[in-house]
């Protein structure tokens, strides 16, 4: 599945930012989009945060604006490159998520937008039990990805979406209990929440302090 539009928005950044500027208008705006996960979350100049995924650095832009100690990890060199250019305040690391090369219990924060639909369920687990190790005990991980929508009217806008950009995994992210998956992982789901009519869900789940993973 997806077209040759899914190539042209990895190749051109500014076809990939118009693209979920748009889609986050269901949300309100790409603002409230990006910070839709960081919402609860307490975040400092000392917090020590992960973007996982992070792209060209489309949240780590709005993670920086709180801490002061911010990584972005991504397998895609080309990105890294933008990531840095766009957001030099951010320090970068290029690595698969599901073999991160850092360190155990190295951040409060793991945030990853709109990436874990890229993922089949068994690479989605195999980062999530990453995420667990590289959290401290109770340290969250946050999340935000496409989910089914409970609202009819918005299927065909998303089917849509998927259709031109995306692969088979985001059709099975739709079928996938994501706070499940992250339970298997050790994790501790405090929060799940849906936006924009369903397709959207946020996750925060907790790194047990007493049951290092
Ligand atoms: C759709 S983009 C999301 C970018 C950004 N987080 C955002 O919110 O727009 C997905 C990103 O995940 C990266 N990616 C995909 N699979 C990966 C993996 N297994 N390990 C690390 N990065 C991966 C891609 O290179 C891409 O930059």
């Amino acid at each position: 599945m997806a077209t040759f539009l899914r190539p042209l928005s990895y190749r051109y950044q500014w076809l990939y930012d118009a693209i979920s500027r748009t889609a986050a208008l269901t949300v309100g705006g790409e603002r409230r989009f990006r910070h839709l996960p960081l919402q609860g979350l307490t975040i400092t100049p000392e917090t020590r945060v992960l973007d996982l995924c992070c792209g060209s650095g489309q949240t780590t832009r709005f993670l920086v604006e709180q801490s002061e100690q911010v990584t972005g990890l991504d397998i895609s060199p080309r990105s890294l490159e933008r990531a840095q250019e766009n957001v030099p305040q951010a320090t970068y690391v290029q690595g698969w998520a599901e073999e991160m090369p850092l360190a155990d219990n190295s951040f409060d924060v793991v945030h990853t937008s709109a990436a874990m639909h890229e993922m089949t369920p068994a690479q989605r687990q195999q980062i999530f039990q990453e995420a667990g190790r590289v959290l401290r005990p109770g340290g969250t991980l946050a999340m935000v990805d496409f989910h089914r929508p409970h609202n009819p009217l918005l299927w065909p806008g998303l089917a849509l979406f998927l259709w031109l950009f995306e692969t088979e995994t985001a059709w099975q992210l739709l079928d996938s209990d994501v706070a499940t998956e992250l339970e298997k992982a050790g994790l501790q789901v405090t929060s799940f929440q849906l936006y924009g009519g369903g397709s959207l869900q946020v996750l925060h789940a907790t790194k047990p302090a007493s049951a290092p993973l």
